[in-house]
């Protein structure tokens, strides 16, 4: 790393026009946009010509692959999010609200790591020492090979990594990380991209596998996540909502696996805790009109979550519809393919639509449970508490087939279930159960069926 004494040459550019300033000033001159300035680095213009350019492409088959070893943690829910382990110079940001449990999952990893014999490095520019330990004692953290350090400094950090044979470096977190040459204070735009990309050179460099925390807030002058994302590897997301226990991690980036597996914990008195039958936690009592259990799959792994709605007619002009925990666009598009195929009058009514649980959901196979509990509220009539309902509906009415069905059904049989409402075109991939099976083919027929 090589570093000049002296302070760096920085302008202010408006994150939104890209106008350059020589100082920072509260509204850009340029395109009028308030607090849109953010400081970087001018990086001064090299004198390049092309016979002094050392690139050289290498024919494919001549690069030997170097089969690296990864690292597991043993944690499964954990390493499921990471692709299966951790390779080493890989680069994962841990991104999550406050509070969230960021600092909890990170120490109970590194413990995990060192426990594999893995050297673990965890910088802290949050809590002292004592804190730290505290909280080690809470969940059993031992700590035999974890070395902590407590310093904000880029610097100073980055000597203490290069230091020691650390196999895995957690930083914690990146928004208080400062690089002495910019003015700017920690958790600006600047700042985090200095350090964060200081901290990834060292890591490729050296083999390292680097942890970063970020927090996400909805402030607009801290540096959020956004703009480490493409720096790093693998993005991972530690979502929860904080009236409930559970905490779902998703990687929404990874370079080096699949970004559609979750991770699921609950938060207990000692720390975070694998979750050994999720559906249980995201079903509810179900003894109302207006709630559907949903058959999903979230990456490998089926999951039944209890959908539910309440309609109620419209004293606004504009009907309102509130979705929570799934995307409120889709939510528009099913209600306008329920009132043009199927004639319920939506425009009158305010529609409400969330998940047990709190759970996020972007799968297909939702639209029609999400549907059938708008339409059992609607009615007032409620759903056979034993039936699950699962299905893709298109444009024109239809019930569409989804992916890995016999898991799903397998799931609802494994959860005491009796009968799976399915797409026809599904109908004969599943195998070897004693559910009973109901094929639909489009939506009128599968309300006739589940609503009568
Ligand atoms: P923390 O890991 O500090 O969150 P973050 O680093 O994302 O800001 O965890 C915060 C919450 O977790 C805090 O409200 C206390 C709770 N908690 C437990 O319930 N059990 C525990 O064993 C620990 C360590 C924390
Ligand atoms: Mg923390």
């Amino acid at each position: 790393m090589i570093r000049g004494e002296q302070k760096l040459k920085t302008a202010y550019f408006c994150s939104r026009c890209g106008a350059a300033h020589p100082k920072w000033q509260g509204q850009c001159r340029e395109c009028g946009a308030w607090n849109s300035l953010i400081e970087e680095r001018v990086a001064a213009r090299k004198k390049t010509n092309a016979a002094s350019s050392s690139a050289e492409a290498v024919r494919m088959t001549d690069i030997t692959d170097p089969l690296v070893r990864g690292y597991q943690s043993g944690i499964a829910e954990f390493d499921r999010v990471l692709g299966g382990q951790l390779l080493p110079g890989m680069t994962v940001l841990v991104a999550g609200d406050p509070g969230i449990g960021k600092s909890t999952l990170l120490l109970q990893v590194a413990e995990a790591y060192s426990r594999q014999g893995t050297p673990v490095l965890y910088v802290t520019g949050e809590e002292s020492l004592p804190q730290i330990k505290s909280r080690a004692r809470r969940l059993a953290v031992t700590g035999e090979n974890i070395d902590v350090v407590n310093d904000t400094s880029l610097e100073a950090i980055l000597a203490v990594a290069e230091k020691g044979r650390f196999g895995v470096v957690l930083v914690d977190s990146i928004q208080t990380v400062s690089c002495a040459q910019f003015a700017s204070p920690p958790g600006t735009v600047a700042q985090v991209r200095e350090a964060a990309g200081a901290l990834i050179a060292m890591a490729k460099a050296s083999g390292k596998s680097l942890f970063l925390v970020g927090h996400v807030t909805k402030d607009g002058i801290i540096a959020g996540p956004k703009v480490l994302e493409h720096m790093v590897d693998t993005v991972i997301s530690f979502e929860g909502d904080s009236s409930h226990l559970y905490r779902v991690l998703r990687a929404t980036k990874n370079r080096f696996g699949s970004v559609l597996e979750i991770g699921l914990f609950e938060m207990t008195s000692s720390g975070l805790a694998e979750v050994a039958n999720p559906s249980s936690l995201f079903l509810g009592e179900r003894a109302a009109s207006g709630a559907v259990v949903a058959g999903i799959c979230e990456g490998t792994r089926p999951l039944l979550v209890e959908v539910q709605a309440l309609v109620t007619s419209s004293s606004y002009g504009t009907p309102q519809r509130v979705a929570g925990g799934i995307d409120g666009k889709k939510l528009s598009l099913l209600l306008a393919i329920l009132e043009k195929r199927c004639g319920y009058p939506m425009a009158a009514n305010d529609v409400f639509v969330s998940l047990a649980g709190g759970l996020k959901v972007f799968e297909t196979a939702l639209d029609l449970p999400v549907v059938t509990a708008i339409v059992s509220s609607l009615k007032n009539r409620p759903v056979d508490p034993k039936t699950v309902v699962i299905g893709e509906i298109g444009l024109s009415g239809e019930v569409r087939g989804v992916a890995a069905i016999d898991q799903r059904a397998a799931e609802a049989a494994k959860l005491g279930f009796t009968t799976v409402v399915l797409p026809q075109a599904n109908l004969a991939q599943v195998v070897g159960t004693s559910i009973k099976l109901a094929g639909v083919k489009d939506l009128q027929s599968a309300l006739d069926i589940v609503l009568g």
